[in-house]
């Protein structure tokens, strides 16, 4: 068959700069898929890079573009596009600042669905209250895949709150007994909010929601006082219908639960085995670096377990240590979040199985919820243009 090929050059232009897309069309009305591909290309520059600069958000115009709903189903597609080879963790690096008592960590990845790869430094120094500073701080830089060129550079402590809640509400979503009624948060701290508000969302008959803090239960008692308006006026979620428990004890509220949300800094479990009944599901996401753990090892036993990243989660997951221990094996691990939610492996069989999904924290999850931030920042016009 034979082909007259036209060339379209499309010519954009930002003061220095020019960038030229070629565009192949066939004769005929068929485009094949490679030209295809240039087309969307095409469009994805006509849309995204009428001009070159980067944008900056700090953490307030970050909130107040961002929307959990929307990041629950960017957060669910780019753990499917893992799923499908689509997207790239690069090796996490982490650091104690030992007499700072204080943390760090510089997560990276591509998104090849998305065409957007990047990176994050993250600063956790807990002693900064006592200062009257916030604790948790860190930049995030976004970069066209197709180009290289950053389109946003933004705070990241807001973002990883919201695609952390969505990680953990995701998890107990497709994990969880489709009846469970009682969730309960271990760890009052700043990302329990997200979690209870994303959960909310996803599972909307939880009437109950027991929060527990035995570091801190006054923070408890604080939360279960303060999030129903929370999450009214943040999150847009009316949880009216939802009993907040401040518990003082671990096993009463294990016990009562039917999922169970992990978020705090421990070094030694928390939950132990005997205290968890039946058919519950927990999502740990506190275990985010080497020593951590929240769980006893023995709920590994028998377990369906399910990690954000298999690597980075023996490496530094909840299931380090039962691993490192030999409680469990390398082959109990069932399989990663996104070949679950692909449908690819099987999830919960039965209402009497303990299921647990480690989520250790993946860059590209920050990527995905950036760009929703930098859609809707231009949008609305927030935030500033600056050349690099
Ligand atoms: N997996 C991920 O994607 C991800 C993302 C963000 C944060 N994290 C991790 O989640 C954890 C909580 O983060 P945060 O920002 O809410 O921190 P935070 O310091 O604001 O809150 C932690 C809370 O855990 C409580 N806690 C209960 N038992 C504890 C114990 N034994 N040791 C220490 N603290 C205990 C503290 O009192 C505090 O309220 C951290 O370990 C953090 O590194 C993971």
């Amino acid at each position: 068959m034979q082909f007259n090929l036209k060339t379209i050059v499309q010519q954009h232009m930002n003061r220095r700069k020019f960038l030229f897309i070629n565009i192949k069309i066939r004769d005929g009305k068929e485009i094949d898929k490679d030209i295809y591909s240039d087309y969307k290309k095409k469009m994805f520059y006509e849309k995204e890079m009428a001009h070159m600069g980067v944008l900056i958000l700090n953490r307030e115009e970050v909130k107040k573009v961002i929307d959990m709903r929307e990041v629950i189903e960017k957060v669910r597609g780019v753990y499917q596009l893992k799923a499908k080879g689509q997207s790239v963790i690069w090796p996490l690096v982490n650091y104690e600042f030992e007499e700072e008592h204080a943390a760090m960590d510089i997560r990276s990845g591509y998104v090849k669905g998305e065409q957007l790869h990047g990176l994050k430094m993250l600063n956790n120094f807990p002693d900064n209250t006592k200062k009257g500073l916030p604790p948790f701080n860190g930049v995030m830089m976004v970069y066209d895949s197709n180009t290289g060129i950053p389109i946003g550079i933004m705070d990241a402590s807001y973002i990883t709150c919201m695609r952390t809640g969505a990680a953990g509400a995701l998890g107990v979503d497709a994990l969880a007994r489709k009846d469970a009624r009682h969730l309960m948060l271990l760890g009052a701290g700043k990302q329990a909010p997200f979690q209870i508000a994303a959960t909310l969302i996803l599972r909307p008959q939880i009437d109950k929601v027991y929060i527990v803090d035995p570091v801190n239960y006054p923070q408890a008692q604080d939360l279960a006082a303060k999030i129903k308006a929370q999450l009214k006026e943040e999150f847009k979620v009316d949880a009216d219908g939802v009993e907040f428990v401040a518990e003082e004890s671990i096993e009463k509220a294990v016990a009562d639960s039917d999922a169970v949300i992990t978020v705090t800094r421990a070094t030694k479990p928390m939950i132990m085995n005997e205290w968890v009944k039946p058919g519950t599901h927990f999502s740990c996401l506190g275990s985010d670096m080497e020593g951590k753990e929240e769980i006893d090892g023995k709920i590994f036993q028998g377990a369906k377990i399910y990690a954000d990243d298999i690597a980075q989660c023996i490496r530094v997951g909840e299931m380090e240590i039962p691993l490192k221990e030999g409680t469990i094996k390398k082959e109990d691990i069932t399989g990663e979040i996104g070949d679950l939610l692909c449908g690819n492996i099987v999830g919960r069989e039965n209402d009497s199985e303990i299921t647990i999904f480690d989520a250790t924290g993946l860059y590209i999850l920050d990527l995905v919820a950036a760009k929703v931030a930098i859609t809707k920042a231009k949008e609305a016009k927030i935030g500033i243009e600056a050349e690099m």
